[in-house]
C-alpha cells in the first residue's frame, strides 16, 4: 500500500517502481556481460595522482574479472600513462603494490622497462635474433585524469574521452578541493560478494538505522527523520547522487565532543557555509552531512567538510569483490586536528566493517534462490537507477 506521495519515483518516472528481479546479482552468464561491456569499455578509477607522485613512481591496479593488471607509472616528463603490467618477454607479471624505481625490471629474466613503457635493458641480448627493441615497449592502457583522479580505460581507442564521459557531474563537483587532501587511511577487503550487492549498501540510508545502530545510533537515523531519508537524490546519466542528512538533536559522545573542537568528523553536522566549495549540500539540505557521488560503474565518492572518500569496488567474479576505501582530509595542523582525523577513522573503520558484514549476508541469501526479486522503497531510487543502468548495457 502506498502511503504517501512518492517524491523521487515521481521525479524519475522512467525509473518504474515495480519490483526487480535477482538474478543479475547471482548469475555468471550475466557477470560474464557485465565485464565485456562495462568494465571492457568505460572508464575505470585507478588511483589518485599523488599514488604515483614522482617520476619513477608506478602504482598497480588489477582488475582480476577481466583479467588484467595495469601499472600506472610517471615519467620523467611528468606523465602519467598505464600499460598492461606484463613483460613483452614471456608474460611474466612485472611489478606489484606500488613504489619508486629508476627502471621497472622484470623479476623472471630481468628485462627492464623505463616509466615511459619503453624496454631499454634485455640481458644477453645478443643471444636474441632480430630482437627490435622499439617493438618490446610494455603494452599501453589508455589513462586520462580529472581533478587528481587517475582512470585507465581498457579499450585499444575509448569511444569517449573521461572527460565526456564525467560529462556535467564532473563539472558540478570539480570546485572540490581534492588536491588539497591527503590520504589519511586506506581500508581493503576482499568479500563473499556481487560488486552490485557491496555498492547498493551505500546508494541508500535506510539500512542506517539497523546496520549501523551499534555504530551511529541516532547522527543519521534519528529526531525527526527516524529511518535516515535522503534528502537529496539525483540522477546524472549513468552516474547519480545522494546526500545524507545528520540528526540536529544527536547528542554526541565525549570522544566526538572533543574531536568536533578541532575538525569535521565523518558524523558531525556539516558546515556547507563560508569557506566550503559551492558544490557541496546541492540539496539545500538544512541538517546536512555529505554528498555521495556514484561514478559509473565503480566509484563511490564521498564530499564532505574539508574531507573526502574513494570508495573503489573490483569485481573478481560473480560473487566475489574488492572492496576498498579511502579517507582524504586535509594535512593536520595540531594534535587536536589529527586526533579528530583518527577519530573519522576509526569511526570509519567500524561503519564499513559492518557494511561489509551486511553485504556477505545479503549475496549468501541471493544465492540460494530463495527470493527472486527484490522489493524497493523510494529511498532506495539510486540501487533501482544502477540496476536498470546495467541492465540497460548487458541485456
Ligand atoms: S618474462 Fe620478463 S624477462 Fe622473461
Ligand atoms: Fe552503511
Amino acid at each position: 500500500m502506498q502511503t504517501e506521495t512518492l517524491r523521487w519515483a515521481d521525479r524519475f518516472p522512467e525509473l518504474g517502481t515495480g519490483p526487480l528481479p535477482t538474478a543479475p546479482y547471482t548469475s555468471s552468464d550475466y557477470f560474464a556481460r557485465e565485464r565485456g561491456r562495462i568494465f571492457s569499455r568505460h572508464w575505470l578509477y585507478a588511483c589518485r595522482t599523488d599514488d604515483v607522485e614522482e617520476p619513477g613512481s608506478y602504482f598497480v591496479r588489477d582488475l582480476p574479472h577481466i583479467p588484467a593488471s595495469i601499472v600506472i607509472t610517471r615519467a620523467e616528463d611528468g606523465r602519467i600513462r598505464a600499460f598492461h603490467n606484463v613483460c613483452r618477454h614471456r608474460g611474466n607479471r612485472l611489478a606489484d603494490g606500488q613504489g619508486r624505481s629508476r627502471r621497472l625490471t622484470c623479476n623472471y629474466h630481468g628485462w627492464t622497462y623505463a616509466p615511459d613503457g619503453s624496454l631499454v635493458g634485455v640481458p644477453d641480448e645478443d643471444q636474441f635474433v632480430g630482437l627490435d627493441r622499439s617493438k618490446c615497449g610494455l603494452r599501453p592502457v589508455a589513462a586520462e585524469t580529472w581533478q587528481g583522479f587517475v582512470f585507465i580505460n581498457l579499450q585499444d581507442a575509448p569511444k569517449e574521452s573521461l572527460e565526456d564521459f564525467l560529462g556535467p557531474l564532473g563539472r558540478r563537483i570539480s570546485d572540490f578541493p581534492y588536491g588539497d587532501m591527503q590520504r589519511v587511511v586506506r581500508f581493503r577487503a576482499e568479500l563473499a560478494t556481487n560488486w552490485k550487492t557491496a555498492m547498493d549498501i551505500g546508494r541508500e540510508g535506510y539500512h542506517i538505522r539497523f546496520v549501523h545502530r551499534a555504530t551511529v545510533p541516532d547522527s543519521h537515523a534519528g529526531g525527526d527523520n527516524p529511518y535516515a531519508h535522503l534528502p537529496y537524490f539525483d540522477i546524472i546519466g549513468p552516474h547519480a547522487a545522494n546526500s545524507l542528512g545528520v540528526n540536529p538533536n544527536h547528542e554526541p559522545s565525549p570522544a566526538e565532543s572533543f574531536v568536533t573542537r578541532f575538525a569535521s568528523t565523518v558524523i558531525q553536522r556539516g558546515d556547507a557555509g563560508a569557506g566550503q566549495p559551492a558544490c557541496l549540500n546541492p540539496g539545500g539540505a538544512e541538517f546536512w552531512g555529505f554528498d555521495a557521488y556514484f561514478i559509473f560503474p565503480n566509484l563511490g565518492l564521498i564530499l564532505g567538510p574539508n574531507w573526502f572518500n574513494a570508495d573503489v569496488f573490483i569485481p573478481i567474479s560473480v560473487d566475489r569483490t574488492i572492496w576498498e576505501q579511502s579517507f582524504y582530509a586535509r594535512p593536520p595542523r595540531n594534535a587536536g586536528e589529527r586526533i579528530s582525523q583518527e577519530f573519522s577513522s576509526v569511526l570509519s573503520r567500524d561503519l564499513i566493517r559492518e557494511d561489509w558484514a551486511q553485504v556477505e549476508r545479503v549475496q549468501s541469501g541471493l544465492a540460494s534462490g530463495a527470493i527472486g526479486e527484490f522489493h524497493l522503497s523510494d529511498q532506495e531510487l539510486l540501487v533501482r537507477h544502477a540496476y536498470r543502468t546495467i541492465d540497460n548495457l548487458v541485456s
